[in-house]
């Protein structure tokens, strides 16, 4: 990773900016680059989902050679860097992380993101940011919330600008120093959890995560290492 600066390209409308960002990584273009578009129509999310691109907010993805048996680090460093930068806005709101890769904002979803292989050394990080709205009906598996309905008040190109620098801060980190700045932020260690994959639920305790970014789970069957799957928090009621 080099120091070298973003190349910045906005659409007006696209059907997903990661679609955009695997284009360009097919014809190898040189250097870092930000495919943002204000617009997106079919927009992805994680697991076949897809991701409401409501109007006025961010959408964009970053193309750049990393290799990819590392890229559990593309995905600390940019859920902390949307962490950060939402906290340099509004340095007392209550932002955490939340695995694998979500950014939760009065514990409602503000920021989803998309870690996707491009062609050749390329990866592809797609991020969306609900600035000014969030989707409040549709296929939703969580809450959502905007920055806007936190009242904090920012541009989407203020919002990139301020994230690019965190990000390009954050790589520099090693893996294990990343790693322990983000369990710092990242909501539900020690406590009961669901993950769901395929549809499947297996409770444990969120034990954190391990060097290539896996979630770790104890239940009886042991600690299991989860590598892609949903969680939910399981709340306790009161006796
Ligand atoms: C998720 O939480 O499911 C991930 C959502 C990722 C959405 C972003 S918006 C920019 C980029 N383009 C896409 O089609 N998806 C990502």
């Amino acid at each position: 990773m080099t120091n070298e600066k973003w190349k910045i390209v906005c659409f007006e409308e696209v059907g997903s900016t990661n679609d955009v960002a695997q284009q360009y990584s097919s014809q190898g273009v040189a250097g870092k680059t930000v495919i943002r578009a204000l617009s997106q129509t079919a927009g992805r999310g994680r697991r076949g989902r897809s991701w409401q691109s409501l109007q006025g907010n961010l959408f964009f993805s970053l193309l750049l050679e990393f290799a990819v048996e590392q890229s559990a680090k593309l995905v600390l460093a940019s859920s902390l860097s949307v962490l950060e930068t939402v906290k340099k806005f509004s340095n007392k709101a209550d932002v955490c992380l939340k695995w694998p890769n979500d950014v939760l904002l009065n514990g409602a979803k503000v920021c989803g993101i998309l870690l996707e292989k491009g062609a050749g050394k390329y990866m592809i990080i797609g991020i969306g940011v609900n600035v000014k709205q969030s989707p409040k009906s549709g296929d939703l598996l969580y809450p959502t919330t905007s920055l806007a309905e936190a009242n904090i008040e920012v541009t989407p190109e203020d919002f990139l600008e301020s994230f690019l620098a965190d990000f390009d801060k954050n790589l520099q980190r090693e893996f294990a120093e990343l790693r322990e700045i983000w369990l710092k932020y990242a909501t539900g260690v020690g406590k009961e959890i669901a993950v769901r994959q395929n549809g499947k639920d297996e409770k444990g305790i969120f034990c954190g995560i391990d060097e290539n970014g896996n979630l770790l789970l104890q239940n009886k069957n042991g600690l299991k290492k989860i590598m892609a799957g949903d969680v939910f928090f399981i709340e306790k009621k009161d006796e």
